[in-house]
């Protein structure tokens, strides 16, 4: 099979394309090579794919590398909702107008498309609520990160009603791994510790994520794509609900740390209180199941990864950390 994975430079888009690359798919990856994409995060498959450095909303590029693909896979966006709180206008432009060209160039060239799109799209759940995200869940987005990959997946709903465009979509929960950007959540309070900073909370860390292993994160991705049905949504969740204080103590234990040895940051701005995924439609229709079901076990990888490739995280680190001490975090 031909891909086109547009953001395959960024963390789960680089992890999709070492595994699809050694399933033998033939890969070509668009990507604007932001802050938050690397060649070195495909450097393992440099020599067996195609990478192209351009940007997802120039149409006569993404149409022409379309034409060539048997399905497009659609990571490319900007992710960050501290970055979206701060300058909201390259989420508009990454996000809506990057999803708008995808869609019209897999319309022109009838090609298939799998975008992809994350839980935060609903909203937040109270707290100690055993509700969870379903397909039917109505849209509410929080923030301007969510807002704009709403507005995304709108577009792609529209577009297969409209247009019948062959797309599937899927939205994720919190994902982590080798090669996340260590301005996120885990890779960045690893690498505090890593370089001798303190950790940093927001508020209290009650808020609650919903983890997923990166890997199982794909495996579902080309579980839908070999088998979802066109127009469908699937949520993909391995029902890893924890808070980020416990998260924050998990790691500092197994770094051999005092696990309260973290300071308390000030809070992100209408920071959403917890997101939950249930994943039936995807186990019960495709068969899909998580393989990391182990947190720590996860963590302690992922840790592991992070000591052992300061090469690759080692230069983002001190501009990170000064822009979040700009912004009190
Ligand atoms: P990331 O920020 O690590 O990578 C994004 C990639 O997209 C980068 O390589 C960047 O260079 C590229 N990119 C950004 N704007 C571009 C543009 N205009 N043109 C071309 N390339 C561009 O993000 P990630 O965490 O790998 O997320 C990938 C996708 O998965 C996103 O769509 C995100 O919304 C979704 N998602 C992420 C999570 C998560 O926990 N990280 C969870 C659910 C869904
Ligand atoms: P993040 O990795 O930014 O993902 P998202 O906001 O998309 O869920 O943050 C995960 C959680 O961790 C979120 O509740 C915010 C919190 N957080 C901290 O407590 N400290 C930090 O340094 C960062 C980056 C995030």
């Amino acid at each position: 099979m031909r891909l086109l994975v547009t953001g395959g430079a960024g963390f789960i888009g680089a992890n999709f394309v070492q595994d699809a690359v050694r399933d033998g798919a033939s890969v070509t990856v668009l990507d604007a090579l932001t802050y938050a994409g690397s060649r070195e995060s495909l450097a393992p498959v440099a020599d067996r794919i195609r990478l192209v450095e351009g940007d997802v909303c120039d149409a006569a590029l993404v149409s022409s590398l379309t034409a060539d693909a048997d399905a497009v896979v659609h990571f490319a966006a900007e992710t960050h909702v501290d970055n979206a709180l701060a300058d909201p206008a390259p989420f508009v432009q990454s996000n809506v107008v990057g999803t708008f060209t995808v869609l019209e160039a897999v319309r022109r060239h009838g090609v298939r498309l799998h975008h992809i799109s994350t839980d935060e799209v609903y909203g937040d759940l109270p707290l100690d609520d055993p509700a969870r995200f379903t397909e039917n869940t109505p849209y509410n987005p929080s923030s301007p990160y969510s807002s704009t990959k709403a507005a995304a997946d709108l577009l792609v709903r529209a577009w297969v009603r409209s247009y019948g465009v062959h797309a599937t979509l899927s939205n994720c929960s919190n994902n982590y791994g080798p090669y996340q950007h260590v301005e996120k959540f885990i890779p960045r309070q690893i690498t505090n510790v890593l370089t001798g900073r303190r950790p940093k909370l927001y508020g209290a860390g009650a808020n609650v994520r919903d983890w997923i292993h990166v890997d199982d994160h794909n495996a579902a991705v080309r579980r839908i794509l070999a088998d979802g049905k066109a127009g469908q949504t699937y949520l993909i969740g391995a029902q890893c609900e924890q808070n980020n204080l416990t998260v924050m103590r998990t790691l500092l234990r197994l770094m051999g740390r005092d696990p309260d040895d973290f300071d308390h940051v000030t809070d992100r701005a209408g920071h959403d209180l917890r997101y939950a995924i249930d994943p039936s439609t995807l186990t019960d229709e495709l068969g899909w199941k998580p393989v990391h079901t182990d947190f720590e076990d996860g963590l302690r990888n992922t840790i592991d990864w992070y000591r052992a490739n300061e090469s690759w995280w080692g230069p983002l680190k001190e501009q990170v950390e000064a822009n979040y001490q700009e912004r009190g975090q």
